[in-house]
């Protein structure tokens, strides 16, 4: 499990901070789930085959004797909490949630053991146009963080259970004779999960699976018209998508619609963010009939994205105030509480002792735009001296009333 170090910190709080203010404008609310839930969730949930929870689940026993699991995803959780909570009797509500989700996973660029996700969950709508809700939820965000040219939307329908056990099983009649020629995981995936089969990227498997039967010739007429209805609404709403018949999810809980954005800046780790219908999710944990859709962003894949655009430099402060010697700390200390409650810019006082250039050194390298220095003169005067330490222009000097003032005039 991996650190975020300032630098990056600060891009996945920007990300989460687009993500939540657009959350907001769709009006919907905030739940928070635990870390930690029963095993049996995620076993029952998502299917044991998954390869989230049948490989890369982190699970336990407790003091009391409970066998737990670290959260490898969110919406099981959700559902949990609503069914807990009575809230899938009419209420019909629509949710985010965020936080760290875990899987034991081997890490490399993009795939994390820890990461972040964002979601949202909608409950109650088995409209189309909630699909499209959600899905312009995820294209909004993108759009804001400038993202939409690095990024495709890929889109399927994948029908109800029972079509899609049928079609599983006219799938491992097609391949079976033909495993020698599929790829190593293809093969195993025959016997353990075969629609995930239709995910690989390996040619000559792909190959294959053209020359097999289609998944979408198995969904019946209701699941072919209400798909597309998603995408006659999607058009109108103007979001641009592509069809990808191959699209299928790692869990078994989605139903019908299942969409995910993707991209070919991030190497072998192309999702962003991903999701689906998922109708019979909440009464298979034990809840009234309920249908359901949402998906989750992968906040760390989408900031190492945002890191690939033109960024502003990063700073950690705008204005480094340096007091020459510590007769002048109590002074600088009240100029820097003047601009903290009369600007939006963050301020740093030095602390420590060394001569001017060393302190000058501590201002470059916070990357703040002014230095604001006190010494001896500046402290009978009641003035400060301004430096601007990324442009030519001459020290002033200032009182601290038209502080706010020379720095305002210079942020324009
Ligand atoms: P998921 O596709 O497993 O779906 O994960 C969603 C996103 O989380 C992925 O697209 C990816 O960006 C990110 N992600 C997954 N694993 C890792 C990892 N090891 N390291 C970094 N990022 C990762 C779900 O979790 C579903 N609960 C989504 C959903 C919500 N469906 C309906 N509602």
């Amino acid at each position: 499990m991996r650190d975020s170090l300032p630098r990056e910190s600060a891009r996945l709080s920007r990300v989460e901070s687009v993500f939540k203010d657009v959350f907001q404008k769709y009006s919907y609310e905030e739940v928070r789930i635990p870390v930690l839930e029963s095993k049996e969730l995620f076993y029952h949930g998502l299917g044991e085959t998954s390869d989230a929870v049948g490989k890369e689940m982190y699970s336990f026993v407790d003091r009391d004797g409970r066998e737990l699991a670290l959260r490898p995803e969110g919406t099981a959780s959700v559902v949990r909490a609503l069914i807990q909570n009575n809230l899938c009797y009419n209420d019909r509500p629509r949710l985010w949630y965020e936080g760290p989700m875990f899987r034991h996973e081997r890490p490399q660029a993009g795939r994390y053991r820890q990461f972040q996700q964002l979601g949202v969950e909608a409950f109650g709508f088995s409209e189309p146009a909630i699909d499209v809700e959600v899905i312009q939820i995820g294209n909004e965000v993108f759009s804001q963080l400038g993202l939409s040219s690095l990024i495709t939307l890929k889109i399927n329908s994948i029908g109800s259970a029972e079509a899609r056990a049928q079609y599983r099983e006219q799938l491992v009649e097609a391949l079976t004779p033909l495993s020698a020629e599929l790829d190593e995981d293809s093969r195993k995936r025959l016997q353990t999960n075969p629609l995930r089969i239709l995910d690989s990227k390996i040619p000559r498997t792909k190959e294959l699976l053209s020359e097999a039967p289609q998944l979408h010739d198995s969904l019946g007429d209701d699941a072919k018209e209400r798909f597309d209805h998603v995408l006659e609404l999607l058009q109108t709403a103007g979001v641009e998508y592509t069809l990808d018949p191959y699209l299928v999810r790692g869990f078994d809980y989605y139903t019908d619609t299942v969409f995910e954005w993707v991209t070919d800046r991030l190497g072998a780790q192309d999702a962003v963010c991903a999701g689906g219908r998922y109708d019979g999710l909440v009464e298979l944990l034990g809840g009234n009939p309920t249908p359901g859709v949402g998906f989750a962003a992968g906040i760390d894949r989408v900031a190492s994205l945002c890191e690939q655009l033109e960024e502003p430099d990063y700073c950690a402060a705008d204005v480094y105030l340096i007091p020459m010697d510590e007769r002048h700390r109590e002074f600088v200390n009240q100029v820097a509480q003047h601009l903290r409650f009369n600007t939006d810019l963050r301020i740093r006082e030095h602390i420590g002792t060394g001569n001017m250039k060393n302190k000058m050194r501590w201002a470059d390298k916070s990357r703040a735009t002014w230095a604001v220095i006190v010494g001896d003169t500046e402290l009978n005067e009641r003035v400060v001296t301004v430096k601007w330490l990324r442009s030519e222009r001459a020290q002033l000097s200032t009182s601290v009333e038209n502080l706010v003032n020379v720095i305002s005039e210079n942020t324009e």
